[in-house]
């Protein structure tokens, strides 16, 4: 078994958090919360690191992982119109959010507003961290996509 306690202390400020547990709420895809795709997204972001020794700054990398979708709102659910285009919003919103209730630093906001790159394409990410996180992210959603076709959901 796999030891996260460093990544789990960096984090654990931001876990505890009310409104980051509000992610819990809310559908990644098929049963996987935000929170939890989230926390995937962290891990994974932790162990390349680890393992390809990238030497990244791990504040920057994990809280980035972690806030990455902190968007607070159901994209499957269309019916207002207000949640279209989510893909390529959605980023922005995160940042929002993180710098709202956080006070991120720029390294932090970059890190989250590249994530999606290529999509967004103009936000090509700009360092070491953004890029962990912009693969980690597709990795983990292939993932989980994968399995949710194969449980048949
Ligand atoms: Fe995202
Ligand atoms: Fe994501």
């Amino acid at each position: 078994m796999k030891n996260y306690d460093e990544m789990y202390a960096i984090l654990s400020d931001i876990r505890s958090e009310e409104i980051v547990n509000e992610m819990k709420h809310y559908i990644h895809h098929g049963n996987v919360t935000i929170y939890e795709h989230c926390e995937h997204v962290a891990r994974l972001c932790y162990d390349m690191n680890r393992s390809l020794k990238l030497n990244s700054d791990l504040r920057v990398l994990l809280v980035g992982a972690m806030l990455h979708d902190f968007y607070l709102y159901d994209w499957h659910r269309v019916d207002d119109g207000s949640h279209r285009l989510h893909g390529y919003r959605h980023a922005a919103t995160a940042c929002r959010n993180a710098k709202k209730y956080f006070d991120i630093d720029d390294k932090i906001y970059q890190v989250i507003y590249s994530h999606m790159w290529p999509l967004n394409l103009g936000r090509i990410p700009q360092s070491k961290e953004a890029w962990i996180l912009c693969l980690s992210d597709k990795c983990v959603s292939l993932y989980e996509t994968l399995r949710l076709r194969s449980a048949g959901q």
